[in-house]
């Protein structure tokens, strides 16, 4: 019997920068999937955690005088705390710093060592320190400057370790072809292959002398370069180099979710390392677009970043979700407007949803009546429409999908009137629209958790009452 596991993933975050609504924007879409995953019965394992081993975690702790290991930890509380707020379904909570993970990458390095793919060699060349990525010219804009953070590259040149990537590529190209869904969406499979076919090197896999980070065990003057150390995450966190057992239950992951910053770290190198430490490829990479907000990229140094607990207190969290998710195709690039979500949130949730559930709610108090409705399960009644939309990564299709019920509904209860029936009929039509209602909590679970929750509780009841707006509107 096939195993029915699901296992997705988040990029782990740097510890340096606190969490804004763009990691959020990630985390929720993991959250969407286990959430998915977990209501169709199945094993399903949601990781996400913090990238500790970059060189401006040693930069910034030494800068506020504090040790590297105290500012990792509290910098790794907020992301975590962040997450718990949010009722994020994490299973797991991964750190780059702690000792399973260096167990787990030490075992990873000898097995990749051992096929013969580490050598030593001599660097020379432009590295951006917030990507943490040596960079050639052609990636970078005018004056060696860095086109995602506007930094100038700083020039270096070491004596480093490599691994052998472009001794995969023949092995990656083939993978890319006989997997079409590997990557997703198809225009960063195209990125992909071009850059595999055409510019991919060998790449630098450790740093001299950085105090910081896991020891390369060949030789301890060098550090093991915070890429090669954080990618590894996606396997220790489920055990690997520690616990074997939960490991191969997981392992191989259903999906990544990454930004498309992070896209060649992923689809290439990664891969590339597995089949070199002789491991299995997860299933696919999905990555998503970058939004702006209100026209402008978000950034620490522009101050314009968004916390996504105040936006909580202001619109509900589910109302977040519900705006990224309905706006921004996943996959694509979009902006995100605090106007627009206020425009959105009171269309759609307060007059849309939240309108519908107070007339039913008002019409079924009035009744009197005994309604004991069972809510069904997703798994018996999630069409294969909507399947396919959660299937295909494809939020936006859901939730319209579900939007689409929920204007058909009202139409039924406006054109036929339904509140000039007599209470006998009335129950019974109202019987039948509160199964529909109830359909749309389930199959909402996943998306908005907390509404679909207050929904199926309230219209499952044997009497039901009226209800109190389930997002009021705002001015
Ligand atoms: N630590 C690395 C990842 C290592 S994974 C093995 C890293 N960390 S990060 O903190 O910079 O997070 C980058 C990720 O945050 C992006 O890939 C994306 O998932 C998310 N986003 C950050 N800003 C975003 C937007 N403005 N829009 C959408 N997603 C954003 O890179």
């Amino acid at each position: 019997m096939s195993k029915d596991t699901y296992y997705v993933t988040t990029p782990i975050y740097y510890v340096n920068d606190l969490p804004h609504i763009g990691h959020a924007y990630t985390t929720i879409a993991a959250d969407i999937l286990n959430r998915y995953h977990t209501l169709l019965k199945q094993d399903s394992f949601f990781l996400t955690g913090t990238d500790e081993h970059a060189k401006s975690s040693l930069e910034t702790a030494t800068e506020k005088g504090e040790e590297v290991q105290e500012y990792v930890r509290k910098m790794s509380n907020n992301w975590q705390k962040t997450w718990q707020e949010l009722d994020i379904s994490n299973s797991a909570f991964i750190r780059t710093s702690s000792p399973q993970h260096k167990q787990g990458v030490l075992e990873f390095f000898s097995r990749v060592y051992a096929q013969g793919d580490i050598y030593k060699g001599h660097y020379k060349g432009l590295y951006c320190s917030r990507c943490e990525e040596f960079k050639t010219k052609r990636d970078l804009d005018a004056d060696d400057y860095c086109p995602i953070h506007k930094i100038k590259c700083q020039a270096i040149e070491e004596e480093n370790y490599f691994f052998r990537l472009t001794k995969y590529k023949e092995q990656l190209l083939q993978h890319y072809q006989n997997n079409p869904h590997f990557i997703q969406p198809s225009g960063r499979r195209k990125e992909v292959l071009n850059y595999v076919q055409d510019y991919m090197e060998d790449i630098s896999i450790s740093r001299q002398g950085l105090s910081w980070g896991i020891k390369l065990p060949l030789d301890p003057t060098h550090t093991i370069y915070v890429w090669f150390d954080a990618l590894i995450n996606y396997l220790t966190g489920i055990g690997f180099g520690h616990d074997e057992k939960h490991f191969k239950h997981y392992w191989p992951a259903n999906v990544h979710l990454v930004g498309r910053d992070i896209t060649k770290f992923h689809c290439a190198l990664w891969p590339a390392m597995l089949m070199s430490a002789k491991l299995e490829l997860p299933k696919q990479i999905f990555v998503h677009g970058f939004f702006t907000l209100n026209g402008e990229k978000m950034s620490k140094t522009l101050g314009n970043t968004i916390n996504p607990l105040a936006l909580k207190n202001q619109f509900t969290f589910d109302a977040i979700r519900y705006y990224l998710f309905s706006e921004i195709p996943f996959g694509a690039d979009g902006d995100f407007s605090l106007s627009q979500l206020k425009e959105r949130y009171n269309a759609k949730l307060a007059h849309g949803l939240g309108n519908l559930c107070a007339r039913v709610a008002k019409l079924a108090e009035r009744t009197n009546a005994d309604y004991n409705l069972t809510p069904p399960s997703l798994k018996e009644r999630q069409t294969p429409e909507y399947q396919t939309y959660m299937d295909s990564l494809n939020f936006q299709k859901a939730l319209e999908y579900i939007w689409n019920k929920i204007s058909l509904l009202d139409k039924e209860i406006s054109e036929n009137k339904i509140w000039e029936q007599d209470d006998v009929e009335l129950t019974l039509t109202l019987k039948a629209i509160i199964k529909e209602l109830l359909c749309i909590g389930i199959l909402l679970q996943p998306l908005l958790p907390a509404t679909a929750n207050t929904i199926l509780n309230h219209f499952s009841q044997q009497k039901i009452t009226a209800l109190k707006p389930l997002y009021p509107k705002m001015l």
